[in-house]
């Protein structure tokens, strides 16, 4: 039996891949090159420094560590600046109807995130009182598809890998999930996601019964 959902933070219970985006293009707009939302597909899940070298090699800018260190902390400046503009509206649907009946099931909820704004994120979503746990990049040494993430988001609800279900959109996170011999579902396109047990479009409509499938 299922005993705990894990969620992944940018892209399953918000899209803040846009505000990530605005705020790479607006670093790429400085270095005078052109940044794509197509090469921001690149960036989802994988971590701010790892971020940046992806954007650098797009641009084909070579900068030694301490001007990385700068533009990392230039582009997050901005990226702090827009979300801590948001609120509830941002919670993707069916969102929080499904955390609200995770809770009254007993089922233990952590968040298993790479994101170093994550505290900031869930409170202006007012959604934090729904996680036992949180587990985000300011917890972390190892990025997805390391396990470590996950491993530590059961550890800190006292739960078994096997009674858990990762809740992921990016493929490194999916890795990550099977690495933790946890069960996974993607969210998103099936297409991309092929690795996760089962794939969802959203969480629109998505109750219990979900637990069921891949107990
Ligand atoms: C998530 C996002 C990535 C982001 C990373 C670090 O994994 O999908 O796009 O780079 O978190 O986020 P942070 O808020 O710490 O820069
Ligand atoms: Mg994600």
């Amino acid at each position: 039996n299922i005993q705990a959902c894990l969620f992944d933070l940018d892209g399953v219970i918000c899209d803040t891949a846009k505000y990530h985006f605005q705020a790479w293009k607006r670093l790429a707009d400085e270095l005078g090159f052109v940044f794509t939302l197509e090469d921001n597909e690149r960036l989802k899940g994988v971590s701010r420094r790892e971020s940046l070298d992806i954007v650098l090699e797009v641009g084909c800018v070579v900068a030694d560590e301490k001007a990385k260190g700068r533009m990392a902390e230039r582009k997050n400046e901005w990226y702090v600046e827009s979300i801590s503009r948001i609120g509830e509206e941002e919670l993707l649907e069916g969102v929080k109807p499904f955390l609200e009946s995770l809770r009254k099931a007993g089922i233990r909820v952590a968040l298993g995130s790479a994101s170093k704004n994550a505290d900031l994120i869930l409170d202006r979503l007012r959604i934090k009182g729904y996680f036992d746990a949180i587990i985000d990049g300011t917890k972390i040494a190892k990025a997805k598809p390391d396990p470590e993430v996950f491993l530590e988001g059961a550890k800190a609800v006292g739960v078994e890998p096997s009674r858990c279900i990762v809740f992921e959109d990016a493929v490194a996170g999916i890795e990550a999930a099977k690495n933790a011999r946890m069960k996974c579902v993607g969210v998103g396109r099936a297409d991309l996601l092929r690795a996760a047990d089962l794939v969802i479009p959203s969480f629109v409509g998505v109750d219990l019964s979900l637990l069921d499938k891949l107990a």
